[in-house]
């Protein structure tokens, strides 16, 4: 009997022992961990460490026979079970989750696992567990009770669509990107400051933030700068002039870049020859940084030593050359010269201007302009006013004049032969439309041409009145032999002075 009794007794103590040093083991394991990491043991962690161990001592102190004072009613007894079970399921599980995940993955793996991953995965294994061991240490079936109907996951994973989606392209992009890597994403390029479960967030060279959806930066190219190492190459296209050999240029390059602070030297910066240029040979120069933030300052340095080094060396940086074929310009004097005798000479063939003197007539020359218009244009418009007169160079134009309703083509006009005098010395609209036949080169005289011999010498108006009444006369009779026959012919005399007092009026003298 007490053998019995003293053999009961080893068997507890045995199991005691067991469970005891498995325990501190298990404890003493994590702790060492921890203290290794420079973390604390969590306080709830503890916490389950102690009730779990606890209740394992109620169930060896239960099923045992020797200590009388603890028994357990079955309820009690199985669910003493299943929650000791649980603990120890919750302590391998968070031990897993630290030493496995966030120790081994996250921190020498590099991958990235969120906060809330990893929290969803201890909750779903414990509550795996929980199943199993409902089922077997209790014989209950609960998984008939939590599962969700089919619709209900089906509307809650469609809204959730996105939200998964960036969740899980998350998960992916630990491997792409991390935090303090330089990147270009989405067109952005900037540095890592923060990978969440939606978003990336990278800040630009110019200081703004950048937030773009996980799922999006997934399916696009990710161009990492840090990796796989943070050595990146830059290349800068240089420009040296023909004189100096290329060999020379290319070690000059080499030894600036080399001087620049934060160009690598291994591996060695590189000078090749990209193409002949018109004015200038062109180089590529390559080097290698490791501080991507500081790419574009480096690269100003290796510009601003290039530059030096050529001096130096008496490299230039040729402008871009042309060959230019002069030609002597012609002679303007010469062409104005040229051009005054020509207008002179057809001045002198203008009939009323015949009583202006060679002065005078130098003055209306220096006034007057060659104009040509091609065949089909207006020059004068019928009822419009008009200030100037043309002279015919060379080419035809038509005549052409509209009474009421009807209209006709009156005279054809050639060379030496004028129009426009009447609008311009009397100041009437224009007695007809006249139109150029073929290119037509005419000499424009304006009022202001006329206008200082007319007010120098006011009799000049009166004289040109007199021609011009002997024209008018002679186109009038024209017209009149064709409608009335017979009449007598107009006074000359009076039509002459009232022209030259309307001339001078128009000019701006005194009648006399
Ligand atoms: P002006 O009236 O200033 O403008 C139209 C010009 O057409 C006119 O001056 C004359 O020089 C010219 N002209 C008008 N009728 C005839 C015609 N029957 N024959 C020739 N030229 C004319």
């Amino acid at each position: 009997m007490i053998d019995d009794e003293i053999k009961l007794l080893h068997e507890l103590l045995l199991k005691l022992g067991v469970t005891l040093t498995l325990a501190v083991v298990l404890f003493g394991v994590y702790y060492f961990m921890s203290r290794k990491r420079a973390k604390k043991v969590p306080g709830y962690f503890f916490a389950t460490y102690v009730v779990t161990l606890s209740l394992y001592i109620l169930l060896i102190l239960n099923e045992s026979e020797v200590v009388w004072f603890v028994d357990l009613w079955d309820v009690a007894y199985l669910w003493t079970k299943f929650a000791a079970y649980l603990g120890t399921a919750f302590y391998l599980l968070k031990a897993a989750d630290l030493l496995l995940v966030e120790d081994y993955l996250v921190a020498k793996k590099g991958m990235h696992i969120p906060e809330l991953l990893r929290l969803l995965l201890v909750i779903s294994g414990l509550a795996a567990s929980a199943l199993v061991f409902l089922r077997t240490v209790m014989g209950i079936n609960v998984v008939a009770l939590v599962a969700i109907p089919t619709a209900a996951t089906a509307v809650i994973g469609f809204a959730l669509q996105d939200t998964l989606k960036r969740f899980f392209a998350g998960l992916m992009l630990g491997k792409l990107i991390r935090v303090g890597d330089w990147v270009c994403v989405a067109g952005k390029e900037g540095r890592v400051v923060k990978v969440d479960l939606g978003h990336v967030t990278i800040m630009t060279r110019d200081d703004d933030q950048v937030t773009i959806p996980n799922n999006v930066v997934v399916q696009q190219d990710i161009l990492n700068y840090s990796k796989p190492t943070t050595k990146h190459a830059r290349t800068t296209l240089v420009e040296a002039a023909y004189g100096v050999p290329p060999m020379q240029v290319q070690a000059i390059l080499i030894e600036a870049a080399k001087a620049v602070p934060g160009v690598l030297h291994d591996p060695e910066p590189e000078a090749f020859i990209v193409a002949f240029q018109d004015s200038a040979i062109q180089y590529r120069l390559r080097f290698w940084i490791k501080d991507y933030a500081r790419m574009q300052d480096i690269e100003g340095q290796v510009l601003a030593y290039v530059w030096y080094a050529f001096q130096r060396h008496g490299v230039e940086i040729p402008y871009p050359q042309r060959t230019i074929h002069m030609t002597k310009a012609p002679d303007e004097t010469s062409i104005q010269a040229s051009k005054r005798e020509r207008i002179l000479k057809a001045l002198r063939r203008i009939e009323f201007l015949s009583v202006l003197g060679p002065e005078e007539l130098d003055v209306v020359a220096g006034e007057a302009k060659i104009q040509i218009y091609l065949p089909g244009e207006v020059v004068v418009r019928q009822g419009d006013v008009g200030t100037e007169f043309f002279f015919i160079l060379g080419g035809q134009a038509e005549v052409r004049r509209r009474e009421g309703e009807t209209g006709a083509t009156v005279a054809a006009l050639n060379p030496v032969q004028f129009f426009g005098e009447m609008a311009l010395l009397t100041g009437e609209p224009r007695s007809a439309t006249i139109v150029a036949q073929t290119r037509l080169e005419v000499l424009v005289i304006s009022k202001e041409a006329l206008a200082r011999p007319i007010m120098v010498n006011p009799v000049l108006a009166e004289r040109i009145g007199g021609i011009l009444a002997e024209r008018k006369a002679e186109m009038s009779s024209q017209q009149e032999r064709s409608a009335h026959h017979g009449e007598p012919a107009p006074d000359m005399a009076a039509q002459s002075k009232t022209l030259g007092s309307r001339i001078k009026k128009f000019f701006g003298t005194t009648a006399r």
